[in-house]
């Protein structure tokens, strides 16, 4: 049996994820703040999941969290960071920008840190963030989740180089979802996939080893779009 950590399997993308490895015979670990919710999950499969209680903006629990791992799995096949916070800041108020720092930028890369540390000590492994769509261009309304966002997918893909000139063998798949029906997306939008079916998409590029996925994988076309139009139209619209 393969062992995966899930980081933020509350609810969402991460949770969906998890019940997916669980019935693919993997042991999955599962984070989050919200205990009653992590309970509520592993009481579908006891055996199959075990709980560990985290915020990540607390940088020490990570590494305690890491190193229990350690003596109770031993080694672990596959790390997805899927926690993250956003939301829109018209005023540009410090409080509102900090908090999407401290989660997507800073305890991201703690655990990224960490999780390819792991893979290196042990000689093989597999890491997935979930950084957006938003990871192409600049948003006026959501600044610092934006930012954030560019920020991970720069950072993944750093370790994924990282991980190609390796001795171990390890692989980063940086996963670019478009907009899924999860508590993160705001109102009704074109193009929201189901979180199952986004979900379904992750899994299959994650076993296929890719590097980056778009989610659904028609956001390709909106990734292309992104990366060529001019910003004085994109400010228009974001
Ligand atoms: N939904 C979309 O349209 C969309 C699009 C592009 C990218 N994404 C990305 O996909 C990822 C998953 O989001 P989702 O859509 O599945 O939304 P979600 O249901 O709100 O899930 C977010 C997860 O992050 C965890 N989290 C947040 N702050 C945390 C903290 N301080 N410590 C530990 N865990 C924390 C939450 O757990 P607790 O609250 O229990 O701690 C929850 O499990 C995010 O990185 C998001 O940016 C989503």
């Amino acid at each position: 049996m393969k062992n995966a950590l899930i980081i933020g399997a509350t609810s969402g993308i991460g949770k969906e994820l998890a019940k997916l490895l669980v019935a693919d015979n993997y042991k999955v670990v599962i984070t989050g703040r919200r205990e009653k919710l992590l309970q509520q999950i592993k009481e579908t499969n006891p055996n199959k999941y075990i709980v560990k209680i985290q915020d990540i903006t607390n940088l020490k629990s990570c590494e305690v969290l890491f190193s229990e791992l350690e003596n109770e799995l031993k080694t672990i096949d596959l790390i997805v960071f899927s926690s993250g916070v956003g939301n829109p800041n018209y005023k540009l108020e410090w409080d509102k920008e900090f908090p999407i720092l401290q989660t997507n930028v800073i305890a991201a890369t703690k655990i990224y840190g960490l999780a390819y540390n792991l893979f290196r000590k042990q000689g093989y492994g597999h890491l997935v963030g979930i950084s957006s769509i938003a990871s192409i261009r600049g948003n006026r309304h959501v600044p610092a989740y934006f930012a954030s966002k560019a920020f991970q997918a720069n950072y993944l893909e750093s370790l994924w180089m990282k991980g190609k000139r390796s001795k171990a063998n390890i692989i980063v798949t940086d996963i670019q979802p478009g907009f899924v029906d999860t508590s993160m997306a705001i109102g009704k939008t074109f193009w929201m996939s189901t979180t199952e079916k986004a979900t379904k998409q992750i899994y299959r590029a994650i076993k296929k080893k890719k590097k980056k996925a778009y989610i659904t994988k028609r956001w390709w076309l909106v990734a292309l779009l992104l990366k060529n139009v001019p910003s004085l139209l994109l400010q228009k619209f974001l």
